[in-house]
């Protein structure tokens, strides 16, 4: 099925690459011709496991800037643009119109489109209202809901093996159409109304980012009655009911899905006069988290002022280069702010920490570097790279070894047998 993508960012590209690899001959669209030109020689604009092997091997799939051929010959057209977030938290829809303002300037036959950017419930009922009253009489359109559930960092696996594909349709016609795309991934189907379709996203994403916030607000008060937090969800997860994962207390939650998704549906809620208190409690708490140990390193140090300190890990989670809402930018802030001397480190993100900080930071090309006469020590990011730092290099290294762990990557006990004045989340 020739099928055209609008949009090449995480979700675009990576849905694009999947159903090439599955047979399907695949154009993605994007105005950023620099993308496009990197796109065609097999370079992913930002970093993702296992994209580049695709892009270089696969040859169904073609990258474009002329969207008014791709979107004339498609038979069916995914819109995967950005939908950032306004001031007042609500979804920002103005890319998602533009595409569609385009489809149907250039559409000559009848189509069915594909919403996969995360908008707000009831976007594509408008969507579909825009687009019938822009189309020609003759030319028929209809829109689909078929929310994304990949995680950066793991986003061609949870394409290819989903949990669920969720697809929101009116008609039975429509949805087949989809799950005969999506068939060779042999994966569950969910079909629904569009709203509850668009639904489905935001529950889904608002509850996890629930999860982590419920148990960073248990990790705080374990600190305050000396249990561990490490212990206490492994007691916890023998209820099925509970399970094991997105439990892992830190410095909150960051990236571009859930900070963003959980303001969207709160100002939705707020807009239809039910508040959802759960989701705002779910915000709140990880505003507070994100600063939570820079807190606590200020009751050690009154001033940073001329200290040198180290920062490990920056992007929001391993396995990206992304720093979109990273607590580490609101922790590094701070330290700039106080007059820190910040050197810093993290294995694929420095590119992107360089287009925000320049000479305001050094950057280190290992941790060891990072780490040299330095005072104190923060790890915001869990990468591989960190955790394997021996706890002696940090007593051998560091000016004075005060090491302040957001995400838990040592057992305490041989930080502390290495004489490392450690803090980490949630333990006593
Ligand atoms: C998230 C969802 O997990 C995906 O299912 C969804 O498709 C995606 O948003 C989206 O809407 O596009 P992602 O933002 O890539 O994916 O990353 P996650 O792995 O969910 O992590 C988000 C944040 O939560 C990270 O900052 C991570 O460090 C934090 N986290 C995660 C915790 O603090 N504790 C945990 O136990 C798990």
């Amino acid at each position: 099925m020739k099928i055209a993508i609008a949009g090449t960012g995480y979700v675009g590209l990576v849905t694009g690459i999947c159903l090439a690899e599955i047979g399907h001959e695949v154009v993605c669209v994007d105005k950023n011709q620099k993308k496009i030109e990197l796109l065609k020689l097999g370079i992913p604009p930002f970093y993702e496991n296992g994209l580049e092997g695709l892009l270089k091997k696969n040859h169904n799939i073609l990258f474009t800037s002329d969207f008014k051929t791709a979107y004339k010959e498609a038979e069916i057209i995914f819109i995967a643009v950005e939908t950032p977030e306004n001031v007042d938290g609500s979804a920002n829809l103005t890319y998602v119109y533009e595409v569609s303002n385009e489809i149907t300037e250039n559409l000559q036959s009848d189509c069915s489109i594909v919403l996969k950017s995360t908008v707000p419930v009831g976007t594509s009922d408008e969507v579909e209202r825009f687009m019938k009253k822009n189309v020609s009489n003759n030319i028929n359109i209809e829109v689909l809901s078929n929310p994304e559930f990949l995680s950066q960092g793991t986003a061609i696996r949870d394409t290819m093996e989903a949990s669920r594909i969720i697809i929101g349709a009116n008609s039975q016609e429509a949805a087949n159409l989809l799950k005969q795309i999506y068939a060779p991934f042999n994966r569950p189907f969910v079909i629904t109304s569009r709203t509850s379709a668009e639904m489905i996203k935001y529950a889904s994403n608002d509850f996890l980012a629930l999860k982590i916030s419920f148990i960073n607000d248990i990790a705080n008060l374990c600190e305050l009655v000396g249990a561990d937090i490490g212990e206490v969800t492994h007691g916890m997860s023998f209820d099925d009911r509970i399970g094991t994962k997105f439990l892992n207390a830190g410095i909150g939650y960051g990236g571009s899905c859930f900070p963003k998704d959980t303001k969207s549906l709160h100002w939705l809620s707020k807009d239809r006069g039910y508040e959802l208190r759960t989701v705002r409690a779910a915000i709140e708490v990880n505003e507070l988290q994100k600063t939570r140990l820079i807190q606590k390193a200020k009751k050690q140090f009154s001033s940073f002022n001329g200290i040198k300190v180290t920062v490990l890990g920056l992007t929001f989670k391993p396995g990206t280069d992304d720093l979109r809402e990273a607590p580490s930018i609101n922790n590094i802030d701070i330290l700039l702010g106080e007059g820190a001397i910040v050197e810093v480190y993290d294995p694929v993100g420095m590119d992107n920490v360089k287009k925000i900080y320049s000479n305001k930071v050094t950057y280190a090309k290992t941790p060891e570097i990072a780490l040299q006469d330095s005072e104190v020590c923060f790890i915001f990011t869990e990468w591989d790279q960190i955790k394997q730092i021996e706890p002696s290099q940090f007593k051998k290294l560091m000016k004075s070894p005060n090491v302040y762990d957001g995400r838990n990557c040592y057992r305490r006990s041989d930080m502390i047998d290495s004489g490392i004045n450690y803090n980490s989340i949630g333990r006593p």
